[in-house]
């Protein structure tokens, strides 16, 4: 720890006059001595150059996790210990970025209750994994709304018009329609402006969140990513003008559309399309990085996990070279995992699994940056079964997987640091002259 020997400092003069009440007077030193852990956020917001992520200037890499729950979980004041107890264990594997929901759209416990209205319980408990996640050292991609019907999302947009009297029928005019875009654009304004009522720090200002995204997983059946695109532009601008400080990313799963034909044979099955062009939507001038999603499992049903394998690594490599050379923005392994519901799964194929992929992203990460980091998805604690989803880790209870998990978040942070001291650590380069 960083702040021992100013603990021991300060606590030689602290124990002549504490004598009688040693163990209490040190928990008042610990608390006092070594808050500026939260420091290490508050020091900087995660920026953009070239091709990497920054810090302070310098690379930035990262090994991270989605939890998409917490804002929810977080609603019963009884059930917050759950997720001091993710970043915590988390924290202690060296994960050190987090994506999770920032929405819930009508519905059960929603914050936004209807466009506009908002409940300040939830918004409280969206309060606390801000702040809890600061604590622990840990930042957020926060994610604004959703593309399916979990948690209101688009679905929930057009009840809300339709309610309202506007002529609309399809999940689509989402990205068209005036009055679902005020909508939208009212639920950006509230969360980028709250103030949290535990930290004092309004989000926008607060470099504990590493990113926005607009939505995760947008898709339409319109066309092939130029519906999107306008409404990314907007919506980009609209973030923009309100919160220049952060990143923005779309959160797209990667589909390749129409803009470049010969990419479309890397989208797990040829001709399978969502609406959504990776290219073309990536380059929007307010879109700061990238982001892919891969459940080769979910999407190459049947397929055994040798092609499933090879399918990953054509995903990830082609999305990388593409950041690199054409988007010139860093890239974020946004979502993957390997889900306990499929044929075939045991623990020790998940782990296989893992490595590849966080080999995958260290190796492309060496080689000259654009690889930012992976988010799996998605990791939890005990105690929290009825959430599960078939792709749950709980870190306490999976040594294997938690090993590969420590593994990696090391070797991005050595990675990391090699990148920042390019002439080598000097206590490496003293030990190895020593022997
Ligand atoms: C786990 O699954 C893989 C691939 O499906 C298989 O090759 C392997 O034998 C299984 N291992 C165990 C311990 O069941």
């Amino acid at each position: 720890m960083a702040c021992t020997g100013k603990i021991i400092f300060i606590w030689g003069s602290f124990l002549l006059i504490s004598l009688l009440n040693v163990n209490r007077a040190r928990n008042l030193l610990v608390a006092l001595v070594c808050k500026p852990s939260s420091n290490t956020i508050a020091s900087g917001f995660i920026q953009t150059r070239d091709t990497h992520f920054v810090l302070n200037g310098s690379p930035f890499l990262f090994n991270g996790f989605n939890s998409y729950w917490m804002m929810q979980v977080a609603v019963e004041p009884s059930e917050r210990y759950k997720i001091s107890n993710v970043f915590r264990e988390a924290s202690a594997v060296g994960l050190n970025v987090c994506r999770t929901w920032a929405f819930s759209d009508g519905g059960y416990q929603p914050l936004q209750i209807s466009p506009g209205v908002y409940d300040e319980l939830i918004f409280q408990a969206l309060d606390f994994v801000v702040s809890e996640a600061r604590k622990y050292g840990v930042r957020l991609v926060l994610t604004l709304t959703n593309n399916l019907q979990d948690y209101g999302g688009r679905p929930q947009y057009l009840q809300w018009a339709r309610s309202a009297g506007e002529p609309v029928n399809s999940d689509d005019d989402f990205y068209t329609n005036a009055v679902m875009k005020g909508y939208y654009k009212i639920h950006v304004k509230k969360v980028l402006t709250r103030l949290n009522t535990i930290t004092g720090i309004a989000y926008k200002d607060d470099p504990t969140i590493m990113a926005w995204e607009l939505m995760n997983e947008p898709r339409c059946q319109v066309d092939s990513g130029k519906t999107v695109n306008v409404w990314v532009q907007e919506m980009g601008s609209y973030v923009k003008s309100i919160d220049n400080k952060h990143l923005l990313g779309i959160g797209m799963e990667g589909f390749y559309g129409d803009s470049i034909q010969d990419r479309k044979q890397y989208n797990p099955i040829p001709g399978y399309e969502v609406g959504t062009d990776f290219i073309t939507n990536n380059l929007v001038k307010e879109i700061d990085f990238a982001t892919i999603h891969a459940y080769p499992d979910a999407w190459l049903p049947g397929q055994d996990d040798h092609l499933q394998i090879a399918f990953i690594q054509r995903w990830l490599t082609s999305h990388w070279t593409d950041s690199r050379t054409i988007l010139k923005k860093p890239l974020i392994f946004a979502e993957f995992g390997k889900s306990k519901t499929y044929p075939g799964f045991n623990i020790s194929a998940m782990d296989y699994f893992l490595n590849i992929v966080y080999t995958n992203i260290y190796n492309l990460a060496k080689n000259g940056g654009t690889m930012g980091g992976g988010l799996v998805w998605q990791i939890f604690t005990e105690g929290m079964e009825s959430y599960y989803d078939g792709y749950e880790i709980v870190l306490s209870q999976n040594p294997s997987t938690t090993s590969i998990i420590a593994q990696q978040s090391n070797k991005m942070t050595k990675l990391e640091h090699s990148l920042n001291n390019p002439h080598g650590d000097i206590f490496e380069q003293a030990k190895q002259r020593s022997t």
